[in-house]
């Protein structure tokens, strides 16, 4: 069985995760816990090995040696455990919160959406994916941050340039720059919301970060905001793009939804179970340890795989399929244990009770459009690359 995986394994190329990754994951959750030689580390694939991994972190550790989110970012809250992890968390949490997000931030979103579609309305037709998901999320991030002199253009921008250092494992010296110039932005834009929200606090991140109760030097603010930069823009961009094209390509659940809009949620839920928006992420194991049928040396690199954990046929019924009236809803989109994504409740909220519902409602007879078909990519980071549309104007 393990000959099997090893013969297997060597002949998967990142170039066919980027384009796919799906026939691969299966196939793999087939197999005990591989090392994937093009991945340069152990893919976790199954649901039940990345439970049990997400409740041992004193053994599966977030804080990876030599990681190149740290190289960029500096040392963020996402690769530290135990307590130093948890004083992090802890101080932007108030920003977050499920009340806060319902009374504060659903306003917000609200108003930054129908400015959005106000915007290109009377064309009838647009790239949803470049016209609306990217640049709403890059408005509710800003907002929520207490970024908000900040262009979206600037953010998106200072994102990706993040984004690719994260993964620049071929040590691209121009990736390199764009990530630094990226990081010497977000630095600057951080440094003037501290000279502001010093005296006048509100309900944003930054200002919880700076307030809180053993509160976080400018030096940890600014990497945890590269990390939610890096890490809160492309996500709920992802999910938007994706349950919207999951809609307008099911009508009948389509239908479902506007007969009963409380189903949106539902529709969030299935699209990032579906088309899960953080892929994969680190962890490394702190000793031997076993996981998923194969023996672990101490620092060994893993990969979860939370993808292919959201389309594990143990867990999920015909896992391809989307469907918002699935039984079992339990996905891993959000992680789980201690890093268990803090932005859940601003995205659930940001997706599923604005983006997707005034989508819906504001363009009449929307529908995908003919002119070019839709194309997906990525597999650390995946979903679809355009949303070209129609509507009635
Ligand atoms: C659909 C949208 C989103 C998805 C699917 C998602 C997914 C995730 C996942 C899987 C993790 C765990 C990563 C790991 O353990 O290595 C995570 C962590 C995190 N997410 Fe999200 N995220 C989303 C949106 C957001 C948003 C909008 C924000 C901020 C406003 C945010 C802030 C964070 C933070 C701060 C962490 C680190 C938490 C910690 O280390 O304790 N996320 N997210």
């Amino acid at each position: 069985m393990a000959q099997i995986a090893g013969d297997f394994t060597d002949t998967i190329q990142l170039r066919d995760l980027w384009n796919d990754p799906y026939p691969v994951y299966e196939e793999l959750r087939r197999s005990p816990t591989a090392w994937v030689p093009a991945a340069n580390r152990y893919l976790v694939t199954r649901y039940a090995d990345i439970a049990y991994l997400e409740r041992n972190p004193e053994i599966f550790s977030a804080a990876e040696q030599n990681s190149l989110m740290t190289r960029v970012m500096g040392h963020t809250m996402l690769r530290k455990d135990g307590t130093d992890h948890l004083r992090e968390r802890k101080a932007a949490e108030p920003a977050l919160r499920p009340r806060m997000v319902k009374q504060h931030w659903t306003p917000v979103f609200q108003q930054l959406a129908d400015e959005l579609i106000d915007g290109f309305h009377e064309r009838g037709e647009a790239d949803l994916f470049t016209d609306f998901a990217g640049p709403m999320a890059a408005l509710c991030l800003a907002a929520v941050l207490g970024l908000r002199e900040v262009a979206a253009a600037d953010l998106q921008t200072w994102s990706q340039a993040m984004m690719d250092g994260l993964g620049n494992y071929a040590d691209d010296p121009v990736v390199w720059q764009h990530a630094e110039a990226a990081s010497l932005g977000v630095d600057e834009a951080v440094d003037a919301a501290i000279a502001r929200l010093r005296g006048t606090p509100d309900a944003s991140v930054i200002s919880a970060m700076l307030h809180a109760d053993d509160p976080l030097s400018p030096e940890q603010i600014r990497a945890n905001i590269k990390m939610f930069i890096g890490g809160g823009l492309n996500e709920p961009r992802d999910a938007t793009a994706v349950g919207t094209y999951a809609l307008l390509s099911h009508p009948e659940q389509l239908a479902q939804v506007r007969d009963d809009p409380r189903r949106f949620a539902d529709v969030f839920e299935e699209s990032v179970r579906w088309v899960a928006p953080i892929g994969m992420y680190p962890r490394q194991t702190t000793r031997e340890t076993e996981l998923g049928g194969t023996m672990l040396p101490a620092g060994a690199r893993l990969g979860v795989v939370l993808a292919s954990a959201n389309r594990d046929e143990t867990v999920f019924d015909a896992p391809d399929t989307f469907d918002i009236n699935r039984r079992t809803k339990a996905h891993l989109a959000f992680g789980g244990g201690p890093h268990f994504c803090l932005g859940t409740w601003t995205a659930r909220a940001q997706v599923g009770q604005v983006s997707l519902p005034t989508l819906l409602r504001r363009l009449e007879g929307l529908r995908l459009s003919d002119t070019e078909p839709v194309r997906w990519g990525g597999w650390v980071f995946r979903g679809l690359l355009n949303l070209p549309v129609r509507w009635n104007p």
